[in-house]
This record gives structure tokens, C-alpha cells and sequence, in this order.
């Protein structure tokens, strides 16, 4: 396939944190990543191996020392700050391990916020009806956050980042907080998302099971990719011995 399917095209990526006395932490040191349309995508690796630093510069919520960010066609890496916050909005959707949901607004109003900060009403009703029904949240679209269970608030949380239709979706352990059955049926509902919207996810996870509804995992070891598994035509269960068996081979969790 050629390059202009890319959606996300990422290029020798650094950043550093900087430590006391001068000295820095590097994190990324020379990632290079592509996603093209319609793929799902797991980031693993180690805690600290910089997962979340990856996401948050994808995301333009910190910036990258040197490199490219490619979304789109639009390159992100020199953007100032009030021109990433809005193009987060129109064209990225984030989903955080804590879900990030306004507890004083109803299920639909925190759908419908980003749409509301922009003052984008046009397609927004029908649009939350669709997305509802995939993630099966009509029932609870007018409960409060602290009135639904923490599958029920990552499905409303998975709705929010789709209501723009962004061009990607970034989530960061999108699994981390829910238990195993609600991690599995999260999962089989960003799979059905990806395969009827043709949603495009890079995801960061520490869960070898959500990875392996993927078709890629890319493994991160001491700021650089380290390897890339394919799906292929593999079931979802061979994969994740698959990816299992690797992690155990390189130490990489
Ligand atoms: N704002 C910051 N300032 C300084 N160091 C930071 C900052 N954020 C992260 N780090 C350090 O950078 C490294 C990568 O952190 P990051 O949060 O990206 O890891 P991670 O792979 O997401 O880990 P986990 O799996 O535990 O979530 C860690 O060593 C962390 O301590
Ligand atoms: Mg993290």
C-alpha cells in the first residue's frame, strides 16, 4: 500500500524529560510508526517504557523534542498550543484509563460536549443515537456519571471520542480500570466500532488480552520499537499466545 493510506505517520520521534542539574530523561528515542486507515493498533511495553509520553505527544498534550507527527496530512510537531487544542478537537479522540467524565453532566451531555465546545450541533443528535446503540448506552443516556458502573463509563467514554469523527482515536489503557469481563466487552466494542464506523485506534495497553484484538502490536523497549507483531489471519486466540509467548521471550512486561 502506498503512504497516502497513512492516517498517522510518525518519524523519528525524541523526547526527554529534563532531570535536575541539566541532566534529562530520554524517553522516546527515534520512534517511527505508521497506522494506516481503518487499522487497530496496541502499543505494549514496560511501565516507564514511555507508553503514555507517546500518546500525550500524539495527542500535541506535551510536545516532542525533535521529529515528526503526521495525522493526516497535517503536521503537528509545530503547532502552538491553541492551535493543537483544536485541532485535538476536530480530528483526535482521546480515551484515558480513568475515563475523563464530568461527573455534574448526564451520559449524553458528556458525549455531546466536544460538539458543544465547538458549537457543531449539525449531526450531533443522530450521531449519538448511532453510537449508542453500537455500545448498547441508550438506556443509561440520561444517568449521571456516578450513577453507572466502569464499563458502562468507558462505553459513554468511547462515545465522546467518536462523536467528532475524528480521524484517529488515541487511548491510553482504555482497560486499565475495569475488571475482566468489562475489559473484554470494552474491547469488543472498539472491534465493532473499527469494523462498522472503519475507526482508526492506536491504543497503549499493558493488557495482553486487549492487544490481541488488534491487527498490529508494536512492543516499546528502552524508548525505541523494539519489534511489530501482525495479526495476519491468525484467530484473536492464537494471536495472543502469540504476543504472550513474545513478551515472555524478550522480558518486555
Ligand atoms: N512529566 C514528567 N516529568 C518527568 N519525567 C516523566 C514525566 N512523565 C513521565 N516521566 C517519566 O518518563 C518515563 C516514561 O513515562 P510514561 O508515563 O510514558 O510510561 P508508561 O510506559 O506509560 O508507564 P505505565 O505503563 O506505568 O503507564 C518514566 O520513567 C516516567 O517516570
Ligand atoms: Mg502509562
Amino acid at each position: 500500500m502506498d503512504c497516502e493510506t497513512n492516517i498517522l505517520k510518525i518519524t523519528d520521534l525524541h523526547k526527554s524529560y529534563p532531570l535536575r542539574k541539566g541532566l534529562s530523561l530520554p524517553v522516546l528515542q527515534g520512534i517511527d510508526i505508521k497506522i494506516k486507515a481503518g487499522e487497530m493498533t496496541a502499543v505494549m511495553g514496560a511501565s516507564g517504557c514511555g507508553k503514555t509520553t507517546l500518546i500525550n505527544v500524539i495527542s500535541g498534550v506535551d510536545r516532542a523534542d525533535s521529529g515528526s507527527i503526521i495525522i493526516e496530512d497535517t503536521e503537528i510537531t509545530n503547532m502552538n498550543k491553541s492551535q493543537m487544542a483544536i485541532f485535538r478537537r476536530n480530528h483526535i479522540g482521546l480515551i484515558f484509563q480513568d475515563f475523563n467524565l464530568l461527573e455534574s453532566l448526564n451520559v449524553k451531555d458528556n458525549i455531546l460536549l466536544p460538539l458543544i465546545l465547538d458549537k457543531n450541533f449539525s449531526h450531533g443528535e443522530e450521531l449519538l443515537q448511532k453510537l449508542a446503540a453500537i455500545l448498547s448506552i441508550e438506556g443509561i443516556t440520561d444517568k449521571y456519571i456516578t450513577d453507572i458502573s466502569g464499563g458502562e463509563k468507558q462505553r459513554a467514554a468511547i462515545a465522546r471520542a467518536l462523536i467528532n469523527s475524528p480521524q484517529i482515536i488515541l487511548a491510553d489503557e482504555p482497560t486499565g480500570s475495569l475488571d475482566a469481563k468489562s475489559a473484554k466487552d470494552v474491547m469488543e466494542y472498539l472491534t465493532t466500532i473499527n469494523q462498522e464506523l472503519q475507526a482508526t485506534l492506536l491504543m497503549v495497553t499493558h493488557d495482553t488480552f486487549a492487544a490481541s484484538f488488534c491487527h498490529k502490536v508494536i512492543l516499546l523497549k528502552e524508548g525505541k520499537i523494539a519489534s511489530v507483531l501482525e495479526k495476519g489471519d491468525k484467530s484473536r486466540s492464537i494471536f495472543l499466545e502469540h504476543i504472550y509467548e513474545f513478551l515472555k521471550q524478550i522480558g518486555g512486561e
